[in-house]
This record gives C-alpha cells, structure tokens and sequence, in this order.
C-alpha cells in the first residue's frame, strides 16, 4: 500500500497513533540498504504497530563545498521503496518547515553539540557535520515520539553518536543499529555511489578489499597498529588515499588491546565521500584463517 504522505508538522502530529511506532530517518536516494531498515523497523512494531520514515535533505549538516544542491533528491521512486517496505507514513518536509523561512537553524542559533567525538574522523573531514546530524535527528525525535528508531550501521560513528544523545538527554527512545548492506563486490551501498564514475567505482570496491585484509590480519592476532598499517596497505596498493584508518572500541571510546572493536575508514574516491566500517575481535589469533 502507498504511504500516507505529511509534508508539515501539523499533519505529522494529527496523525493517528497505533501501536509502536519506528522510524528510519533519511536523506531520500533510497537503496536497498534503507530497504533494510524500513524492514528491520516493521520486524520492531509488528503488523499492528507504525512504520515511518523521514525524507529529508538537511542542510544543516552540509559544510560549503559539499553536495547538498547536488545530493540524490528522488521522491517518486522513494515512496515505491517505502510502498514495498511497508511503511505506513513519510514525513518529508520542507527546509522552511523544519527550520523556518531564514537560513537552517540559524534563525535561533540553538543546535546539539556532539562533544568531542563530533570532531574527529567525520567530523574533521567535515567539520559542523554532526552537529546538523544530531540537531535534525532530535528534532525529528521530537516530532515523531517512535517507541524505535533504526539507523544503518554504515555511518557508525553517526549511530553512536545518535545513541549517546539519546542517553545524555534522556530520550524515550530505543536507538537500533542494522548491518550495512552491500554489493556484490562488498562496496557498501550509499546514496553517494551514483556520483562515481566507472572507473572510480572499480576503485572504489579497494574499501571493503581493506577492511576484510584488516579483519583478517586482526584474526591472526595483530596488534591494532598492525592492523591498520595492513588496511592502509591494500588502499595504497589501489591507489586510494584514505581521509582516516582508525581502530577503536565498539563504542568509538579507545581502542582496545583485546576484544570486540571496530576498524573505520573513509577515502574520497573521484571526489566522491565514501566511509565504511567493520566490527573484529582483537588479541585472539584464530585457527581457521588458514595462515
Ligand atoms: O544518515 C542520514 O541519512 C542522515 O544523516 C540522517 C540521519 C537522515 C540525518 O539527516
């Protein structure tokens, strides 16, 4: 069935409240990935509970420079996805409607600051990013009141930073993060990958090469230095020159001698801003990698 379409927050709020309700918030220039997570909310709310999902492109997180004119704005196959997932309703407002008739959040000045981990790795490839993220994300919080919300896991550092929001400030939310979705060829799927070129996307496919050499080297024990150097390695190789390599704990806090951690990477391939990441366990030398 076609979703309920509510362009302004007074159709969002008479909506009518059934059961649990989960979000996906996006940006439109929906994949499969989102698919994923349109699913994944459905699977959280059962056939009786609510499914929504936000459709907007948030200016607030774009720095000058970047694609905010030219980011995938594809409505009407959107809400094909949406109908195929089912989801019950989109929210896609206006920029006006969310921030009003000025300039994105500026008109008051007030936004979320993301503390110190708003800084680094994204946030210093692209500075001002995660305080937008986490400004419109509230904000849709707010106006929706999901019992879920359910982000990708691909842009990891958004979704812990998302969640230690939603602990800092005591939001009745449950955040729920979903496996990236991927191509063939292990490429993580993004609204971005329609930017590159051919050739950029054959050179593209040397980011999941790397993380899996660094889940590899780390299953034979290596050290997270050692780890990283492997993964710069296979990127150099291709001729990809990362933004950041960096291995940390699942919560993004430091990295760990030992046990579960997340390796994170991110490159500009022919201009174009990929990131991905991959969770391992270190300071265990596996026996089945065949080495
Ligand atoms: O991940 C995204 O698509 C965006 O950062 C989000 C969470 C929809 C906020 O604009």
């Amino acid at each position: 069935m076609n979703p309920t379409v509510l362009a302004d927050t007074e159709s969002l709020r008479s909506y009518p409240r059934g059961g649990p309700r989960a979000v996906v918030m996006t940006m439109g220039g929906l994949h499969r990935g989102h698919a994923d997570l349109f699913d994944a909310a459905r699977r959280l709310v059962g056939a009786d509970g609510q499914s929504l999902a936000t459709i907007f492109v948030n200016p607030l997180q774009f720095g000058p420079g970047e694609d905010l004119e030219r980011y995938p704005r594809t409505f009407a196959s959107d809400l094909e996805i949406c109908a195929g997932h089912e989801v019950d309703a989109v929210f896609a407002p206006s920029v006006a409607e969310m921030y009003g008739e000025e300039s994105p959040g500026m008109s008051t000045g007030i936004t979320v600051d993301p503390g110190d981990l708003g800084a680094v790795w994204e946030g210093s490839v692209r500075p001002g990013h995660f305080r937008g993220v986490l400004t419109v994300v509230l904000k849709l919080l707010n106006l929706i009141q999901p019992d879920f919300a359910v982000f990708g896991e691909k842009d990891y550092q958004q979704l812990v930073l998302v969640r230690r929001m939603v602990q800092a400030l005591n939001l009745p939310v449950e955040i729920v993060g979903v496996p990236t979705a991927r191509e063939e060829d292990g490429l993580a799927l993004s609204s971005r990958n329609v930017y590159l070129s051919s050739e950029d996307r054959s050179l593209a496919a040397a980011i999941p090469r790397a993380l899996s050499a660094g889940q590899d080297e780390a299953a034979t024990g290596a050290t997270a230095s050692e780890i990283v150097a492997r993964t710069r390695f296979v990127l150099a190789d291709a001729g990809v020159t990362p933004d950041y390599v960096v291995i940390t704990d699942p919560d993004l806090v430091a990295a760990p001698p030992s046990g579960p951690a997340r390796l994170l990477l991110a490159a500009h391939v022919g201009g174009v801003h990929l990131l991905d990441n991959a969770a391992m366990v270190l300071g265990e030398a596996r026996t089945d990698t065949g080495r």
